[in-house]
């Protein structure tokens, strides 16, 4: 919404949310997330044309057209619990939209939905109110990290609305708001079903490239084909391409995991077992990667790392972003934790409490259920603190400061034999290697035979 409004002076555009704490904290110099780029944004167009506010059914009556931009996170009970997406969030702003609005709207639906949850918002508005209602999908491909630039110059803008004379005009109507700086060949218009259903497809996909290099990279391990050099082979044929072949611990991030288990509930629910059974094996690839990972650090310190320290470098589920949510470190020190290692993490985005939350909601590991936690996690404001008499390094985030660490002084504050584990493939591992280092990196030949 910022970007809208930075791009188009003459629209209002006012951001509305029921916490009062959101909102102020939108309203302050310190934003509630980070994101590289946005505070200028925000700086740059606040007061002007862009409001953040809590007065949500006077901005709903004065808009001419309300993006629905809420979280619809994986069902945690209830029917296709761990599956299938919770709407209620968006059912709960099509009610109040209908209770307030006293003129005709465009509903966008921003957020990610299952296919056909138009359907059902438009049953909801027409339901409870006698005004006109058009409803569109927006789906937005933003990455986090990248969310400024990805939205200033974006590969496409999708538009999803009914093939009616109402609907075309409402598709009309948000494409002239794009418009105002992205180039027309790269706004594409759809019937609403097949944008709803592009955004699920569009994340399955991405995954599936990661899943696709994480299981190669388990075979380069035993053949000593080094997964990098796959990658650039594999990546130069033009109808590959070379993005998304990173090898890593894993994916991780709020939509990849969410979305395909929701395109994998939504198969099973059409009656179509294999389809479903297809995108599965991406988040069933990807558990792996995570779990193999926890096991080579186990198995390459001699079957134990109880009572042993490892720091645990970086914690966001990827570099740029303070996000934890899915992250894989949090699935590989589950691992660890359960052989009782001492881990000590760093991140330079991501806090303690909110490292805990993650533990707390994704793997309901909290003081409680594991009573030791406290002890067996700390945190560290440097790198080189949580390496401090450690048995091993393992690298679960790439964050670019740690590919030029003075990797020597760090060696000579460790215990040996010293371990480094590379789940980014960032680090420099010959430079590791003369230093004195055990180096084991993801899809990577092994020099030294541990
Ligand atoms: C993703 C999509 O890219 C975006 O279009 C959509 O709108 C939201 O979901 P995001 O989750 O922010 O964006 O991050 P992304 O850059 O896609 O990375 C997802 C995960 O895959 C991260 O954990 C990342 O580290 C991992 N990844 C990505 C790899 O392991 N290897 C790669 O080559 C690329």
């Amino acid at each position: 919404m910022a970007v809208i409004a930075a791009k188009c002076p003459k629209i209002k555009v006012t951001v509305v949310d029921i916490s009062e704490k959101q909102i102020a904290a939108w309203n302050s110099p310190n934003l509630p997330i980070y994101e590289p780029g946005l505070q200028e944004i925000v700086e740059s167009v606040r007061g002007t044309n862009l409001f953040f506010s809590t007065a949500v059914s006077e901005t709903i009556q004065d808009a001419d057209m309300i993006f629905v931009s809420v979280n619809t996170p994986t069902k945690t009970s209830g029917i296709g619990a761990g599956f299938a997406s919770n709407i209620k969030n968006v059912e709960l702003c099509a009610r109040t939209i209908a209770e307030v609005a006293k003129g005709p709207k465009i509903v966008v639906e921003k957020s990610t939905v299952p296919v056909r949850t138009a359907d059902s918002i438009k049953r909801v508005l027409k339901s409870a109110s006698t005004q006109e209602f058009q409803v569109l999908s927006n789906p937005e491909f933003l990455a986090e990290g990248t969310a400024v630039p990805d939205l200033i110059e974006p590969s496409r803008v999708l538009i999803g609305g009914e093939q009616t004379p109402g609907g075309l005009k409402a598709i009309a109507t948000l494409v002239s708001v794009y418009a105002n700086w992205v180039p027309n060949e790269r706004i594409i218009t759809t019937n609403l079903w097949s944008s709803e259903l592009s955004k699920l497809v569009a994340n399955a996909m991405l995954a599936q490239r990661v899943s696709s290099i994480n299981s190669i990279s388990a075979l380069c391990e035993q053949t000593d084909a080094d997964v990098d050099e796959i990658a650039r082979a594999v990546g130069s044929d033009m109808r590959i391409g070379s993005k998304f072949l990173k090898a890593s611990v894993g994916y991780g991030g709020s939509c990849f995991q969410k979305d395909i288990l929701n395109l994998v509930y939504i198969c099973e629910s059409f009656g179509l077992p294999e389809v479903a059974a297809y995108w599965q094996g991406v988040v069933n690839i990807n558990d792996y990667q995570k779990r193999r990972f926890a096991h080579k650090i186990v198995q390459s310190m001699f079957n134990t790392v109880t009572g042993k320290k490892i720091a645990i470098f970086g914690f966001a589920f990827k570099k740029d972003t303070g996000d934890t949510r899915e992250t894989a470190a949090a699935f590989v020190m589950k691992d660890l934790l359960a052989e009782q290692a001492q881990m000590s993490v760093y991140d330079p985005k991501v806090t303690r409490e909110q490292m805990l939350t993650e533990f707390k909601y994704t793997l309901d590991i909290t003081p409680e259920t594991t009573p030791n936690l406290e002890k067996l996690i700390t945190t560290e404001t440097t790198a080189a603190a949580a390496a401090e008499g450690a048995h091993a390094i393992a690298v679960m985030t790439e964050w670019d400061e740690f590919g030029s660490l003075d990797y020597k002084a760090i060696y000579d504050s460790m215990a040996k034999p010293a371990f480094i584990f590379d789940g980014r493939n960032v680090l420099p591992h010959g430079e590791l290697e003369a230093i004195g280092f055990e180096v084991y990196a993801i899809g990577k030949p092994h020099t030294k035979i541990f």
